[in-house]
Order: C-alpha cells, then structure tokens, then sequence
C-alpha cells in the first residue's frame, strides 16, 4: 500500500518465496509495520460500517437476556430481519446464492425441514428414517450421475466438505495402497478453492496447472506436472469462475493410466449437466460414465434445489470411501464410527434434501434446467452485444465478462449500487453472473443486461471514477505482497464476528 507503480512491478516479477521473505522482513521494520496498521485499522472501519447495518434498528445481545424473551417477539424480530432481506434474493439480484427460491416450494421445504429439526443421522437407532433419507440421496444422485451398481457415498454439509473429505481419502488410499509417502493434487487453476482448503488442512500439496485460452485444463500441462507423487488428478463440471467444462475424458483417461483417482468436481454442474443432455446439448462426459472417474462431488444444496447444507460426495466403489470413514475403538466413550467430518449431524437438511429431489423428479429437473440454460443463453448474448464487454470461455449458465479497456470492477461496482450482487474474479478480471431459476422470472434478465449497459456506459464517461470494492479488487491484482491481501481477508473474517 502506497508503494509506487514502478517499485510493484519491479517486485511482481520476484519469485513468490523470496517475496514473502522481503514481506515478512518489511512488516518487521517498525515504520512499515505502523503505517500498515493504521491502513488497516481505516480498512476494517468501513468494512464494518457496510457489513453490520442493523446497529442502529436492533438491539445487540453481547450476553443472554435476564429472563427468556417473549417468543412471538423473537419470531417477529426474526421475520422483520428476513423481509428486510429477501427482497434482493427473490427478485434475482443475486449471483448463484438462492437455486430455486419460488415461495411455495421454499415453504414446503420449510415444513420438510421442521419435521426433522430434532434428529441427527448420528443416531440410526432413533431416526432410522435419517439413514432412510442419506442412503437414498446417495442413491438419487448417483444414478443420476452415471453410476452403477458400486456406486457408493456420504452426504456433506456442502461442496467443500465434500472436497475435503474426498482429498483426505485419496490422501490416506494413496499411503495405503499406492505406497505413495508424499500424495499430491493436481488441479487446474480454476478448481475451487476448497481444493486449497484442503491442501492447507491435510498437508497435500496442490500442484496448480495454468488452464487454456478458454480457461479449460490444459491436458498436456495436466499430463506435465503429474509425478510418482500424485495421488488424484482433479478436474470441474463445469468450474465456479467461468462455467466451463474440463476434458474430463481425456484426464480420467490419463489417470486411469496411471493408476491413480480422477476426481470431477461437479458440485455445480452434477444437477444441470445430465439435464441438459437428454435436452438435446452438447455435454461431454464427465461422470461414472467414464471408467477413469474414481469420485465426484456433486451439491443437492445449489441445483438439486434443497435449502442449504447437503451435497453427496460419491465414489466408484466402496474401497475408496473406506478411507474417508472414522472409526475409533478404543475411547472411554465407547466403540464410535462417523462417516464426515461433523460428529452429530443435522437431520433437517438431509430431510429437506430428500424432500426437494423427489418433489423436483426428473420432469422437474429438466423443466428447471432448460429454463435456466435458454436464460443463460439470453444473458450471454446480450452481453457479447455491449460495447467493451467480452464473454470469457464458452459457458452455458454461470457466464464470466470482462473488459480490454474499461476498469471491469468499477462496472461491477455501479451494478451493486444498482442493487445485483455479482461475484469478482481475477487472473484474469471479470465478474460472472450465476444464473438460477431467480433470474429465469419474467424481465429479470432484461432487467440485468439494461443495468449493466447503462453501467458500462457510466464507467465509460467516467473512467476515472473508483469507488466501493473497486480499488481493493485492483490492489489485490497488482500487490506482489499476497500476504498483505490475505490478512486483510482474515480481518474481514473477524469483522463478521465483532457484536
Ligand atoms: C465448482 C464448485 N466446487 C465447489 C464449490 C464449493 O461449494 P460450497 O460453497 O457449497 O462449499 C463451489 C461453490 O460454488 C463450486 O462452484
């Protein structure tokens, strides 16, 4: 911060370690240190003036009340919160988020949802209808995805756990059958960060391989950078950032060669991609279908339309997931076994799960999926046809854009200003819209396209203009110091739970 132009360029083309070596030792020389303190502290006061807007209307409760409140007044305090919120989700203002949201269908969720509120999968002897739901889930979704007989999972509180708790298992397959000591990753640059997460969580290196021109896996780079070490090579269906889908064949092929896993992250296209090919699409195969493909993670919490936290975590056989299960005898609190991460579980979201998938039924999932693909559609083109904007890729619903010579965060900014909550991306800038059934309502993607053309016009007229996240978003592309950028994240972390 404050350093010059010249001076981070200069320091941009140092090697990542040296770097973090000269960060370290500047952040040590007491002037750097203050100054970076004082940024920060300015920083952190206006991240919490934007992110705790109910201050001044509500009461915060630092401790418990006295007595009990009155119940119905809590209920109403909460209603109050939700109306105040569900405005911008339901009209389509938001990017992914909320999959289905249509108020009838989110209030028979509701009722699924309370049924179980008290049961925890932890316990089969007392809510055998919690492992009734799970096994059936798993069953639902695997046959969805190409999955035979063997075909086998867990239920997760969502994609990342899922992520984590197959890594660990192929971590600990590898070790074990493989007699691999060091089990890496290998995943393009756009695999979700939760392939990070579980790097730092696990200890499993993650060899990170540049994608193509159009922001695929680069099988080749693929094939380059896998050594005796690697233990799964990872690929997405479609990826978070631009939507688009890996060369699964190829890659599960190439791991199914060397003996390794293959797994397919298709926590957000598991319940769209099938969909679209009986519509008629041109998917490549991603699934069991695929010999090499040893696992997938797939999230019935985005478009398998349940509320949010499940997703399935599915394997090939029985054999791989063995290494994902806990199983400890010889505790003082008795023979113990969980299959995730969570020791009890919560029953209400998988009841909800169950609930959504059959109330969807396939009908219901290709009605969902071929609305959603011609909306995607329709925003795509509109784009391409604004002045300055690109699309980047080939996506089908979650569509990235950006711009050669307009500052493409400013844009995204005006559009919050305008009320959309979009996702901003780097390497390279863009921001994408994630399309959901929200947007498939009547005019809401008119309405996105005129906002967006009027932003980029503003951005256009003003392009000296750089506001809200704007300028942190090109901090952190040009800051050699990633550091910097990372305890800054971690101050937000702690914004979000200052009372
Ligand atoms: C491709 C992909 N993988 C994994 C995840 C992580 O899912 P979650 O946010 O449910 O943990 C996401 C989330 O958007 C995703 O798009």
């Amino acid at each position: 911060m404050g350093l010059k132009e010249s001076t981070l360029k200069m320091l941009g083309r140092l090697n990542p370690k040296i770097l973090s070596t000269i960060e370290k030792s500047a952040q040590s020389i007491g002037p750097v240190r203050k100054k970076m303190d004082a940024e920060f502290e300015k920083i952190t006061e206006d991240m919490e003036k934007s992110m705790k807007p109910y201050r001044e209307r509500f009461d915060t409760h630092k401790c418990f009340p006295e007595a009990g409140r009155d119940r119905e007044e809590i209920l109403r305090e909460m209603e109050e919160l939700r109306d105040l919120e569900r405005s911008r989700w339901e009209a389509g203002y938001a990017s992914g988020a909320v999959y289905h949201g249509d108020p009838e269908f989110v209030d028979f969720l509701n009722r699924a949802y309370s049924l179980h509120s008290q049961s925890n999968p932890l316990h089969p002897d007392l809510w055998p209808s919690a492992s009734k739901f799970e096994s059936e889930i798993i069953s639902m979704t695997g046959n969805m995805l190409g999955g035979r007989d063997q075909v086998c999972g867990a239920i997760s509180s969502g994609g990342t756990e899922s992520i984590l708790l197959a890594m660990k298992a192929y971590r600990d397959w590898a070790i074990d059958k493989k007699g691999i000591t060091n089990p890496e990753m290998v995943a393009p640059t756009t695999a979700h960060a939760a392939f990070d997460k579980a790097s730092q969580y696990f200890n499993i290196p993650l060899i990170r391989v540049p994608v193509d021109d159009d922001f695929k896996a680069d099988v080749e780079a693929m094939r380059n950078a896998v050594t005796k070490n690697t233990a799964v090579l990872i690929g997405s269906a479609v990826s978070f950032p631009h939507g688009v889908i890996d060369p699964i064949p190829e890659l599960s092929e190439m791991a199914q060669e060397r003996g390794i896993g293959f797994h397919t992250d298709a926590c957000l296209g598991g319940f769209v991609l099938p969909w679209a090919k009986n519509l008629g699409y041109d998917i490549p195969d991603f699934d069991f279908s695929l010999p090499g493909v040893t696992s997938i993670s797939v999230d019935t919490h985005k478009y398998g339309y349940a509320p949010k936290g499940s997703s399935v975590i599915l394997y090939r056989n029985s054999d791989l997931r063995s290494y994902q299960f806990f199983a400890i005898t010889e505790w003082p609190g008795g023979l113990y076994c969980s299959p995730t991460f969570a020791g009890s579980r919560p029953g209400g979201p998988v009841a909800a799960c169950w609930a959504a998938l059959l109330a969807m039924g396939e009908k219901g999932y290709l009605d969902a999926t071929q609305h959603i693909l011609e909306t995607g559609e329709r925003i795509r083109i509109g784009i391409e046809g604004i002045e300055d904007l690109h699309v980047l890729g080939d996506p089908l619903w979650v569509i990235a854009f950006g711009s050669e010579t307009l500052d493409i965060y400013q844009i995204m900014e005006l559009m919050t200003q305008k009320g959309w909550s979009l996702n901003g991306l780097h390497h390279p800038p863009c921001v994408h819209l994630c399309v959901t059934l929200r947007h498939t309502e009547d005019g809401v993607a008119e309405k996105f396209l005129k906002d967006l053309k009027e932003s980029v016009e503003h951005v256009r007229n003003h392009p000296e203009e750089k506001t809200g996240s704007a300028p942190v978003y090109g901090m952190a592309a040009t800051l050699p110091f990633r550091g910097v950028v990372s305890d800054l994240l971690k101050k937000y972390l702690e914004v979000l739970y200052k009372t």
